[in-house]
């Protein structure tokens, strides 16, 4: 049984007792109250990806996105400018836009009363005018127009926005962590990059912090994914010259402990991370012709050398986003409940480099990040039957003990770990419960 019943809310002890030096009760996994708690303080205090500004390149182009709860939409406004806005209409709350991707010719027009919008918010037009006159509505909360996040950030193109008032602003949360969504963007010779070829969508039944552990846990490929890699193995011996990309791409799941702790880790401040700082599984693909050539034009030879040796395994943007540098991808997470996480997976074309680059991360997310390729299905199966497990009777504490030293509490979160160190999910919980304390004018 979970410790739902304690009230987690208005006992901040409890609260932070979900979270040890070396372990972290069930409950932070499965219980719906923490998960409330978790909308209202974590998620909304985070930096949480949007989109890309590439997805609405003209006036009126919009997407629209669930932020934990939060339904919101991008859109690009006259002035060459991305807004963010909550997808609710300041009159009685309906849903403005309800497509996930559209273009609005000039004004947002709220189906259900007719209100209107400027792209940036403002209220534009209420329909019986004349019925508002000498009512005091110019003071009214609906006058102001679409409420707003508390923060919006453009990086790189990578749109991002904090619910809260409260919270870091953009540069102090992510802070080092910028530098993998600039390795990215400088892929491209003009230094930018263009959402390409779809999203792959998954629901997993889980908790979302399962999810992100798993981004930075390389104990588990070589016997979570034996088969996949196993199989390629096999297949690679009839291939004597040279390996298909997909096997370029499957083969190195089967590398090691040794590979993997050699990879390096650093932890980064308020939860974020990078694995495989030194080398990753995507450091061996093969060369593509003229491609270095044509970074070292455009960025000079000692940048491009370094934009193509930066090939982290996965950075980490807590708690909702991580990237890989080559192949360009990130993943999302959509939190709906304790039980219930979204992914999203979007590939990147950088602008102006050779399209295989692209071609390779739309077959890495087939491959390995669909619930139906040959490697992401074992992820989902384990951290479904963990979800499950974990409600039931049993130890209710989950281990993460793994390399752990004292001077490790005491060291700033930017440290250097061994890759095989669960170091960088403690380092997520320590984020997790800075985040998770009550805000000051909250009542309990
Ligand atoms: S709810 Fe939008 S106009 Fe009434
Ligand atoms: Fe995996």
């Amino acid at each position: 049984m979970s410790k739902n019943d304690v009230g987690y809310r208005s006992d901040p002890q409890a609260l932070q007792g979900l979270v040890e030096a070396t372990q972290v009760h069930r409950d932070v996994y499965i219980s719906e109250e923490i998960f409330q708690l978790e909308r209202e303080r974590l998620f909304a205090r985070s930096w949480l990806y949007v989109g890309h500004a590439s997805q609405v390149p003209e006036t009126g182009d919009y997407i629209t996105v669930d932020l934990v709860g939060t339904p919101v939409i991008m859109i690009r406004h006259a002035d060459g400018g991305v807004r963010v806005l909550i997808n609710r209409c300041a009159h009685k709350g309906a849903r403005l836009l309800s497509e996930p991707s559209g273009k609005v010719p000039r004004l947002l027009r709220c189906p259900y009363h007719a209100w209107s919008f400027d792209f940036d918010g403002r209220l534009r037009g209420v329909s019986l005018k004349a019925g508002y006159e000498g009512t005091g509505f110019e003071h009214s909360v609906a006058a102001q127009g679409l409420s707003q996040p508390g923060g919006v950030a453009e990086y790189r193109g990578f749109v991002f926005a904090r619910l809260s008032q409260e919270g870091a602003d953009f540069h102090g949360f992510f802070g080092p962590a910028l530098k993998a969504l600039d390795n990215m963007a400088d892929r491209s010779p003009v230094g930018e990059l263009q959402v390409a070829g779809g999203c792959v969508r998954a629901e997993i039944h889980c908790n979302w912090k399962m999810y992100i552990e798993n981004i930075n846990d390389s104990v588990h490929p070589i016997s979570t994914h034996e088969s996949a890699s196993g199989t390629a193995g096999k297949i690679s011996q009839e291939f004597s010259d040279a390996n298909p990309a997909a096997l370029e791409q499957l083969l190195p799941f089967g590398a090691g402990y040794d590979f993997y702790s050699k990879m390096g880790a650093r932890t980064l401040p308020n939860g974020h991370s990078i694995l495989g700082t030194e080398f990753s599984i995507h450091s061996a693909y093969s060369d593509i012709p003229n491609y270095q050539q044509q970074l070292e034009q455009a960025h000079g030879p000692e940048r491009a050398g370094e934009i193509l040796s930066f090939s982290p395994q996965n950075v980490v943007f807590y708690p909702s986003m991580a990237s890989k540098g080559s192949p360009q991808i990130i993943r999302v997470l959509r939190p709906v409940s304790a039980n219930l996480t979204r992914l999203e997976v979007w590939s990147f074309q950088p602008k102006g480099a050779p399209e295989v680059l692209l071609k390779r991360g739309l077959m890495y997310s087939r491959l390995v990040f669909s619930p139906m390729s040959v490697v992401g299905h074992d992820d989902v199966h384990l951290f479904e039957s963990q979800q499950s497990s974990l409600a039931s009777a049993g130890n209710p504490w989950v281990n993460l003990q793994r390399q752990f030293t004292l001077a490790e509490l005491d060291q700033e979160d930017n440290s250097l770990a061994d890759g095989n160190s669960e170091a960088l999910m403690r380092n997520q919980f320590r984020a997790w419960q800075a985040l998770m304390q009550p805000d000051t004018k909250e009542s309990s």
